[in-house]
């Protein structure tokens, strides 16, 4: 599908062939930034939409802020999921989401992401014969250890429109055999996000409570369950990151996945400890750190947007873009390769573009990419 990108500036309330509100579903930390311009786009254009929380995060700290900080709608529908094993926990979101989309009508269901909430909205829709939408389709890792690749892969194939955020997503789509009028390359939605928020961001007191200076201190993130899960494997990871630390003051902000783990070791000095940190104050951190090291999806991206050197401490990356364009090296967790890495980062070595489409228009080509597949399946067309 060729989606008009020159248009910004769509009417607002245009006619359209929607026959149902659009079902906007959410779940999990990454998703919340993402289906924000989603809701925004299509609430300019008056087109009815329903916001529906699966619950899978539920902390304050998880969920809530990001709601309060860039103005999303309370959900219309919680379905207070919680936590639980991958099958009790996307079996609880299917059997919750059910009655909704049968009660809604929707005329689609869109899931942004890879997170097992994604991946059980989009079975309950299409078994319902709504047509869905995927935000970030086309990622691959090619990890089949990796939750997110299982729930990228399926979720893809069953939607009915890719909205893919990168050419290789594109590329992946194509190589699988996706049909092109089932494919539009819409941009990273996040960067709509970020680039609204970022002076924001940037007026934050974050770094002043923590005693960091711009350019002065390196951020980690760390929540994937092949690097924290295992203390020995975090115990190695922590020893690296305590030597950094003895150069640049390091910050944390832990993800309570991390919390059983981090409780059988000690944590080297120079590495500052906190509390999950909101949107805002997450942008704030990357945007003035040193080098940012995560094992984290969306990270990688944010950095490549804000052109902050990035260090992934994973072995494969479904944003190869980050890398090919942006600020990313992919390193594992080999000490040698973390430090090497670093040491680029610090020496300045690390340069990247944004990649096309990473322009805060994604929402609006998202929406576009919709109504053309809807106006295209309509009987009077
Ligand atoms: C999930 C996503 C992952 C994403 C991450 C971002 C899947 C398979 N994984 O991982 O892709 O990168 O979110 O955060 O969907 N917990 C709390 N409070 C909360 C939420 C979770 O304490 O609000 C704790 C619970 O102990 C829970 C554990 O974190 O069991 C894991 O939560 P879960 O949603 O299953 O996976 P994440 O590791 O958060």
């Amino acid at each position: 599908m060729t989606v008009d990108t020159s248009d910004s500036t769509a009417p607002a309330s245009a006619a359209t062939d929607l026959n149902g509100p659009v079902v906007l579903v959410a779940g999990a930390r990454p998703n919340f930034m993402k289906v924000g311009p989603l809701q925004a786009e299509l609430d300019r254009r008056g087109i009815h939409n329903v916001l529906v929380h699966t619950g899978q995060h539920y902390d304050p700290a998880m969920s809530d802020v990001f709601f309060d900080e860039l103005g999303i709608r309370r959900p219309d529908h919680h379905l207070e999921v919680g936590s639980g094993s991958h099958a009790a926990q996307t079996a609880r979101i299917m059997e919750a989401f059910e009655p909704v989309v049968i009660d809604e009508q929707p005329s689609w269901v869109v899931v942004p992401g890879d997170v097992n909430s994604t991946l059980a909205a989009s079975l309950v829709a299409a078994k319902l014969g709504v047509r869905v939408a995927h935000l970030e389709a086309g990622l691959r890792s090619r990890d089949w250890d990796m939750p997110e690749e299982v729930n990228r892969v399926v979720t893809d194939r069953v939607s009915d429109l890719l909205l893919a955020p990168s050419f290789d997503a594109v590329d992946n789509l194509a190589a699988e055999g996706y049909p092109a009028t089932a494919v539009a390359l819409v941009g990273n939605i996040m960067a709509d996000t970020l680039l609204t928020n970022l002076e924001r961001a940037r007026s934050r007191p974050i770094l002043v409570e923590n005693a960091l200076t711009p350019g002065g201190y390196g951020l980690v993130t760390l929540h994937r369950p092949s690097n924290v899960d295992d203390p020995k494997t975090l115990a190695a990871l922590l020893d690296v990151l305590g030597e950094i630390a003895q150069r640049l003051p390091l910050i944390w902000p832990v993800h309570p996945r991390v919390n059983s783990a981090l409780a059988q070791i000690e944590v080297p000095s120079g590495l500052t400890l906190i509390e999950p940190v909101s949107y805002l104050d997450s942008i704030a951190l990357q945007a003035d750190a040193m080098v940012v090291l995560t094992d984290s999806g969306g990270v990688q991206e944010e950095t490549t947007v804000l052109g902050v050197p990035c260090v992934t401490l994973r072995t494969t990356t479904e944003r190869p873009i980050t890398i090919s364009h942006g600020t990313n090296q992919l390193v594992g967790t080999d000490p040698d390769a973390i430090r090497l890495a670093v040491h680029r980062a610090l020496s300045g070595e690390i340069a990247g573009t944004r990649p096309d489409l990473w322009d805060g228009k994604t929402a609006t080509r998202c929406v576009d990419a919709m109504l053309t597949y809807t106006a295209a399946q309509t009987p009077h067309h």
